[in-house]
């Protein structure tokens, strides 16, 4: 029977996964995380009623949902369209009490700067591994605004905000490229006098200015070699407008690498996946790989570039990463890593610190449940080294824990298709997060993943 218990108040969810043959299909991934985040948000602060198609009913997403009906804003289904009636910038209304908003980083750094800009006091909380994750990087440059920012001693949430004399517009120069970051900044910008400008060192995803842009808000984005600066003025409107959401390429990315490490003729189409260039950084990391990976019918929605993508099962060779490339990939290294450990040669990741600080460290939990399995790796304290084995990369039996984190879980799965026998997965249920129908698909495409006894709950009751 399938198990979904609860433990300290987390559902926890195990997986079995076991070897698979062809992997083949005709598929859609659900809607772009990112995007449906700050659909919510604009939506909410527009003037007008904004629908939208396409949105992730992932529990992150829905967390920032009910953020807005908290604060006042009416948001309805009608089938697969989600109507926001907008009551403008200044329309939100105090929650009654704090605002979670569950595993989502991006729902809560972002919330902080529409907050920030607010006449009324708000709390920000989240689940057990959001309480853990920095929070200083939005709250300094955000009380450098004037914000009235706090976060606890150790720099996490509950992030506290109580109304200012007013938001001011800041020059932040970011150490990180963070979109999180700026995307706070800008949303804080709209409330504030004057311009805000956002330095980055490199490129980082860009659908909160080209969503801004949709709702008539400018926003200007000056490139200079790899750093990028992004401006905008404070006190203009947002109108209403229609956004279709492209399939999520975070989500894809775990269909396009078991295609790629699968046998010889297996050929997978992923229609309909958000390729906006700030975001391709695994098609460029899985091609230089060697990966048989097309995009077709190349289009736009909205604002948004979208293709489909055809994967063909192929040889992998190790590849050092480009720098440049890291940010554009940050998402998707946990199943980088597991195609790495399918290739032939060596693997080298660098400057991709950022990763011990997602929804857990992913280096450390990547590379403990590959060592499980039989992958030689060695851990950095900025990225990893793998020794791939394309003719049998996973030898050993293992269970490994997800740590909660949704990508490390569905990581683990697509390594589950190319190991000698089965392997169990910890705490899988924060896939609801990013994916809720995640094992559907799998099934469909001939992955075998089936929900099983969590061990992690039985072992200590
Ligand atoms: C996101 C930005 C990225 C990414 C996260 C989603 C966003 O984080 O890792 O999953 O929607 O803005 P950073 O901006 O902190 O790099």
């Amino acid at each position: 029977m399938k198990s979904r218990r609860i433990k300290n108040g987390v559902t926890m969810s195990s997986w079995q996964t076991n070897p698979s043959q062809q992997i083949s299909g005709d598929i859609r991934v659900p809607g772009d995380k990112s995007i449906s985040h700050r659909s919510i948000m604009l939506g909410a602060l527009a003037k007008g009623v904004t629908e939208i198609r396409g949105f992730l009913s992932g529990d992150d997403c829905v967390a920032t949902r009910q953020a807005f009906e908290a604060m006042g804003v009416n948001i309805t289904d009608q089938d697969d369209v989600i109507c926001i009636e907008g009551v403008g910038i200044n329309g939100l209304q105090a929650p009654a009490k704090p605002i979670d908003v569950g595993n989502s980083g991006t729902g809560m750094r972002l919330l902080a700067g529409v907050l920030a800009g607010q006449s009324f006091a708000s709390t920000l909380v989240g689940d057990a591994s959001l309480m853990q994750r920095p929070m200083k990087r939005v709250a300094e440059p955000l009380k450098q605004m004037g914000a009235n920012v706090s976060v606890n001693a150790a720099g996490c949430a509950p992030i506290a905000i109580a109304p200012s004399s007013g938001l001011h517009g800041v020059t932040y120069h970011q150490s990180v490229a963070s979109a999180q970051v700026k995307s706070a900044l800008l949303l804080a910008g709209i409330y504030a006098e004057g311009e805000t400008i956002v330095h980055e060192p490199g490129v980082s995803r860009d659908h909160t200015e080209r969503m801004l842009r949709s709702f008539g808000y400018p926003v200007e984005t000056i490139v200079t070699g790899e750093s990028r600066t992004t401006k905008l003025q404070g006190g203009g409107v947002l109108n209403a407008t229609q956004i279709t959401i492209p399939g999520d390429i975070s989500s894809a990315a775990f269909f396009m690498v078991v295609a790629a490490i699968a046998p010889a003729g297996s050929v997978l189409t992923i229609r309909g996946v958000g390729v906006n260039p700030t975001r391709t950084g695994i098609i460029d990391i899985l091609q230089q790989m060697g990966a048989d990976l097309t995009l077709e019918n190349q289009r736009k929605v909205g604002d948004e570039p979208i293709a489909d993508v055809v994967v063909r099962a192929s040889t992998l060779k190790g590849i050092t990463v480009p720098r440049e490339l890291v940010p554009l990939a940050i998402d998707e290294f946990p199943v980088i890593f597991v195609a790495a450990a399918c290739a032939t040669g060596t693997f080298i990741l660098r400057d991709a610190k950022e990763l011990r600080v997602k929804e857990s460290d992913r280096i450390a939990a990547m590379a403990t449940g590959l060592a499980a399995l039989g992958v030689k790796c060695e851990v950095l304290e900025d990225g990893m080294v793998i020794h791939g084995n394309s003719d049998n990369p996973f030898p050993n039996a293992a269970t490994i824990d997800s740590l909660t984190d949704h990508r490390i879980a569905m990581a683990f799965a697509v390594a589950g298709t190319r190991a000698c026998q089965a392997i169990t997965i910890l705490q899988c249920a924060h896939v609801a997060t990013s994916f809720p129908n995640f094992r559907a698909l799998a099934a469909a495409v001939g992955m075998s993943v089936e929900e099983t006894n969590d061990l992690a709950g039985t072992s200590d009751g």
